[in-house]
């Protein structure tokens, strides 16, 4: 697979605080790279770092093949990369249809985009003339996913979209996000939900500190109990999704999930 997006050596700073260190990892074009790590890991900073809202003290960002590390946030944005921040980042006095008029500025074929993404996420079709502060949190976030997708990004970098939703609803925005994929566009996903991203993912990336501290297939992650402690189990049960429904999503997203890679191996019996 071809790298769309590849970080080398790249440190960030906040003052005299080194958040990012040496950080080097590849996402892959077609693929979801999910980026896990205990709270303070780096995450945010990672995200922010590639989508132009923070400069970077060392190393190197390309992305779809040119380097973009000297680039404003709308210059990166223009090219592609759609990064959907912690927090919702929506107008709540202005309508579904209205933010996502926003969000699309500029983006071809206005009319069309926006009927893409009623038909992506329907919820947000029937709530299209409703204020979007009066959503739901699950619709708001929606709602911030598809302010994403509208101007067709070729990466969607995505913070933490589940925080604070519902078991079911955080199962249903997973679909979305697969959905997503499936239509062509790569995903770098920073998730709480640990199974749930591990479902999707192609590819694991673990922060710790700063620093990279895993990169492998899912499958790898699952069979290594001491990582996943060391790393992953220390910030609370939510981390490895212990509700019952994340337990009923399991085997149609293990389907999915299989027929996109052959070499991973999800049967665990
Ligand atoms: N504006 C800032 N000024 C100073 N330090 C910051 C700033 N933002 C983040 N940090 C620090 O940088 C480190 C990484 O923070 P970051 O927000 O990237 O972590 P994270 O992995 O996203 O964590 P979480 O899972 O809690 O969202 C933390 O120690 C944090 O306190
Ligand atoms: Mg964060």
């Amino acid at each position: 697979m071809k790298p769309l997006l590849h970080l080398r050596g790249v440190e960030a700073r906040y003052g005299h605080f080194v958040a990012l260190q040496n950080v080097s990892l590849i996402v892959p074009e077609g693929a979801v790279v999910a980026l896990l790590g205990p709270n303070g890991a780096g995450k945010t900073t990672l995200l922010r770092t590639v989508s132009g809202m923070m400069s970077l003290s060392r190393g190197e960002i390309i992305f779809d093949g040119a380097p973009i590390q000297r680039l404003p946030d709308y210059a990166i944005a223009r090219r592609g990369l759609a990064h959907i921040p912690e927090g919702r980042g929506i107008f709540p006095s202005l309508t579904v249809r209205e933010n996502l008029l926003m969000a699309g500025y500029g983006a071809p074929n206005g009319d069309g985009a926006l009927g893409r993404v009623y038909e992506l996420f329907p919820v947000l079709a029937q709530r299209r003339e409703q204020a979007a502060g009066t959503l739901s949190g699950g619709e708001q976030q929606m709602l911030s996913l598809a302010r994403g997708v509208i101007t067709r990004p070729k990466l969607l970098a995505v913070d933490e979209l589940s925080l604070g939703l519902a078991p079911i609803l955080v199962a249903q925005l997973f679909d979305t996000v697969a959905r997503i994929r499936d239509s062509g566009t790569s995903i770098l996903l920073v998730e709480q939900y640990v199974r749930h991203a591990l479902r999707l993912a192609d590819i694991v990336v673990i922060l710790h500190k700063g620093r990279v501290a895993f990169i492998g297939e899912p499958g790898e992650l699952a069979h290594d109990d001491s990582l996943v402690e060391s790393y992953l189990g220390g910030k609370s049960s939510a981390r490895f999704g212990v509700a019952s429904e994340d337990a009923v999503a399991l085997p149609m997203k293990a389907t999915a999930s299989s027929q996109r890679s052959k070499k991973r191996r999800v049967s665990r019996g």
